[in-house]
């Protein structure tokens, strides 16, 4: 009997993580859980580490007593010794530093997180090649676009992502200005954290996601393209020099991608994991997105052609926008606004450094705030 693959679960306590858990309590031979990390859910961990286990826990109280297990930040758990595979499951600019901490340990990363790539992609990806680690990609559209990559020696002509066009896809510009945090929490098609809800709203996790097939997959951007399609059943579709249009195909669920990410090159079976029923799904409908409506989908991809630390700046003031929406403080509309503004006083550095998307992102901040205070 082989050994189990020895996880690390960053992020534990929200959706992507408790759904790595599920796949995890589906395979108890193939998968141990070694290490927990958590923000505020207390409750939520300790129940967790109860349940697997684990070697090492962390969480917001760094005087987290869980069984025998020993408080270790997220960072380090991302490059011990004994753990073969980190997801990363943490959201916005939490994900960078274990993201890469990981990399730099040569460990392979189911990496939920976009906006680390979309910050830091360049230097990430370096130095996962410098130090031969696997960057596994969880997003649904990424993971997709792998799988149809696989075996293809050409390489592709065009990669087409696909968006469910979130709750408010038909809402006009006039309706879309009192959308309340309450609507856009409620996703038709996904169960996801606060932040990538709002996002899949506004279209912005789209154009993030644009991003993060642009660097992961080096394709121009003049080559990414993105189709409405409300099913959410096609998760990415890549064309090929000769016409062929290779898709994946399943039911919205992602503990799919999540354990591809964890189980390649094979594929485990997994009763858990729904199956489409084509009689009944009837029809796919595909249509082009509308920038005007949507206008953070062009933000994102205008700010990922500029690069420097347009991106960085994007992904942050985007993060502090969302905040303040979900706090009551600005409007669905503003978020758009806040970033554009953000975006058009940013003066970028060509080729950033780690110091330098940090300093972007202090900026981008601060950038917001002031900004949401003259609204
Ligand atoms: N959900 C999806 O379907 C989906 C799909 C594709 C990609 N993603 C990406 O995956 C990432 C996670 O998304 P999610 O929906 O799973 O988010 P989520 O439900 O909000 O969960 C975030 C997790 O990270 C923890 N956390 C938050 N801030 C932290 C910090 N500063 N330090 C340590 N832990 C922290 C939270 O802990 P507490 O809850 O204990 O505070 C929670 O366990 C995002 O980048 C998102 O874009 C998500």
């Amino acid at each position: 009997m082989t050994s189990p693959i020895h996880l690390a679960v960053l992020g534990s306590t929200g959706s992507i993580g408790q759904q790595t858990l599920d796949v995890a309590r589906r395979h108890p031979e193939r998968l141990s859980v070694v290490a927990l990390a958590a923000g505020e859910n207390i409750a939520l961990v300790r129940k967790q580490a109860e349940e697997f286990k684990p070697r090492f826990v962390s969480c917001a109280d760094r005087q987290l007593v869980c069984g025998d297990a020993v408080c270790l930040p997220p960072e380090q758990m991302a490059l011990h010794p004994d753990i073969d595979i980190v997801v990363v499951a943490l959201p916005g600019g939490a994900g960078l530093a274990p993201t890469l901490a990981a990399a730099r340990a040569g460990k392979i990363i189911a990496l939920a997180n976009k906006e680390c790539l979309v910050a830091a992609g360049a230097i990430l990806l370096a130095e996962a090649k410098k130090h031969g680690a696997q960057i596994r990609p969880v997003d649904s559209e990424h993971s997709a676009i792998w799988q149809c990559l696989i075996g293809e020696p050409s390489a592709p002509e065009k990669l087409i992502l696909t968006a469910s066009g979130g709750p408010f896809r038909n809402y006009s510009i006039d309706q879309l200005e009192s959308v309340t945090p309450e609507q856009a929490l409620a996703h038709p098609s996904w169960k996801m954290g606060k932040k990538v809800t709002i996002d899949s709203a506004t279209l912005m996790n789209k154009g993030l996601e644009v991003i993060e097939a642009h660097r992961l997959y080096g394709i121009d951007y003049d080559r990414i393209e993105v189709v409405i399609h409300p099913q959410s059943i096609v998760h990415s579709m890549v064309e090929f020099g000769d016409g062929a249009v290779k898709a994946q195909l399943s039911p919205p669920d992602m503990r799919l991608p999540i354990q591809y990410a964890i189980s390649y090159p094979d594929r485990w079976d997994n009763p858990d994991l729904p199956r489409a029923d084509w009689t009944k799904i009837g029809r796919l409908d595909f249509s082009a997105p509308d920038y005007g409506r949507f206008p953070c989908l062009k933000l994102a991809i205008e700010a990922g052609r500029k690069d420097g630390t347009y991106p960085a700046v994007l992904s942050t003031a985007d993060e502090e926008a969302v905040n303040l929406f979900l706090g009551g403080r600005i409007r669905f509309g503003d978020i758009a606004r806040l970033v554009g503004r953000a975006l058009e006083e940013h003066n970028s550095t060509g080729s950033p450094s780690l110091d330098s998307i940090a300093a972007a992102e202090t900026w981008a901040r601060q950038k917001v705030s002031e900004l949401a205070r003259s609204l």
